[in-house]
């Protein structure tokens, strides 16, 4: 079903991937300006923004899989119900259309069956993926309050190692000589733009009058590429390793990622996050949602969006495709960063940028099936 699945006949896969690439694009602009362009002291704080998006991707989540619930009670016999049991979203609004309508008993129904499937025995399992990926969100306002946008773009891209290397281990994917090729070519073309990067400016600069720690910024990419790749690896393995609806899944995870969000906002100052461009722990005479302005918002939106698109991506496409898109957001982000930041377009960043976009397209290159040998799970 999977591979059918369409918006106004273009293939949910390619329209997921290409909305991503945008959100990629806008969130790198936008979170950087909303960390530098405000006094620090009149800054939001991070935590908070991440427990917001956490909070707004599960009502959303829940919404939809509620949805999906009281349609899938519709006919719970024969082909519907079969259908309904492999878990497909899409079927699962199909068998509500011709359905009863939203009378109170499908609505009691639904609502029984959602919690059954959101509660069920292997739920525990998302609350890895969900507190790695609260460690990252956090970890990736640290990153953009500290690197220019195009490096944190650039370096973020390394995620796309990390991900091959969860992905050999947890999903026993195989890589060929030509996509580990490709994966040193990124890591090289990261350090061109590292290097020019840190040449140009020093290991820690200001910005508008934000002081930014280079090292700081960097070490935060590192550890958010970790998670990042651990987590999107995990995720898939979950969600293709049984029948469970995406969008029950994406409940339990927005459930699981609730506590350590919230104990990210009220945690005590740790040296990583230490300093003013720090997703700075809530004090008792400010309140949480204090500094949320315009920019936060916006930041908090192309956050929600781009966990749901995510999520759309890795279960009809794949981590690996996701890679691409990331890629083609290091060129829109550098093009929005000449107009917007005036960064100073050099031959090494362009070369080193040049080489990312160059070895991710070579890493997405199929090989002959016979030489990769991967299996892939099985996709329901
Ligand atoms: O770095 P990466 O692209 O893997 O980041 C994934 C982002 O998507 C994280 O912010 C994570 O919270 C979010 N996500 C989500 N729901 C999923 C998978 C990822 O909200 N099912």
């Amino acid at each position: 079903a999977s591979a059918t699945a369409t918006v106004a006949g273009i293939p949910l896969s390619l329209v997921s991937l290409v909305t991503l690439t945008v959100q990629n694009s806008a969130l790198t602009i936008v979170l950087h300006y909303s960390r530098i362009s405000v006094p620090k002291d009149k800054s939001y704080n991070a935590a908070s923004a991440v427990l917001l998006n956490e909070l707004l991707k599960g009502a959303i989540s829940l919404s939809i899989a509620f949805r999906n619930a009281v349609a899938g009670t519709a006919s719970t016999s024969g082909r519907d119900y079969a259908k309904l049991e492999t878990g497909d979203s899409l079927d699962y609004r199909r068998g509500g259309q011709g359905g009863d309508g939203w009378d109170p008993q499908r609505i009691k129904a639904g609502a029984r069956r959602l919690m059954g499937e959101v509660f069920s025995r292997d739920c525990w399992k998302l609350s890895i993926p969900a507190c790695l990926y609260v460690v990252q969100n956090n970890l990736q306002f640290v990153a953009a309050s500290n690197l220019d946008v195009p490096t944190f773009q650039v370096t973020y891209n390394l995620k796309i190692l990390t991900t091959a290397l969860f992905s050999v281990i947890l999903l026993r994917r195989r890589l060929s000589p030509k996509k580990w090729f490709a994966l040193l070519f990124l890591a090289a073309g990261v350090g061109v733009v590292q290097l020019q990067s840190s040449t140009a400016s020093g290991s820690s600069s200001s910005h508008g009058g934000h002081e930014m720690n280079q090292t700081k910024g960097l070490l935060a990419v590192m550890c958010a590429c970790m998670t990042s790749g651990l987590a999107g690896v995990y995720f898939e393995m979950v969600l293709k390793g049984s029948k469970a609806d995406l969008w029950t899944r994406n409940v339990q995870l927005s459930f699981f990622s609730l506590l350590p969000a919230i104990m990210a906002v009220f945690a005590p100052d740790v040296s990583l996050f230490g300093g003013a461009s720090a997703p700075s722990p809530v004090t008792a005479r400010q309140p949480i949602f204090a500094n949320f302005g315009l920019w936060a918002w916006a930041v908090v939106s192309i956050q929600v969006v781009g966990g749901l698109v995510t999520a759309l991506v890795i279960r009809y496409s794949d981590n690996i495709m996701k890679g691409f898109a990331t890629s083609l957001a290091i060129v829109l982000s550098f093009c929005a960063g000449i107009v917007l930041f005036d960064f100073q377009v050099t031959l090494s960043f362009l070369v080193g940028t040049a080489m990312v976009v160059a070895s991710t397209y070579l890493y997405n290159q199929p090989d002959a099936p016979r030489k990769e040998g991967y299996t892939p799970l099985p996709s329901t």
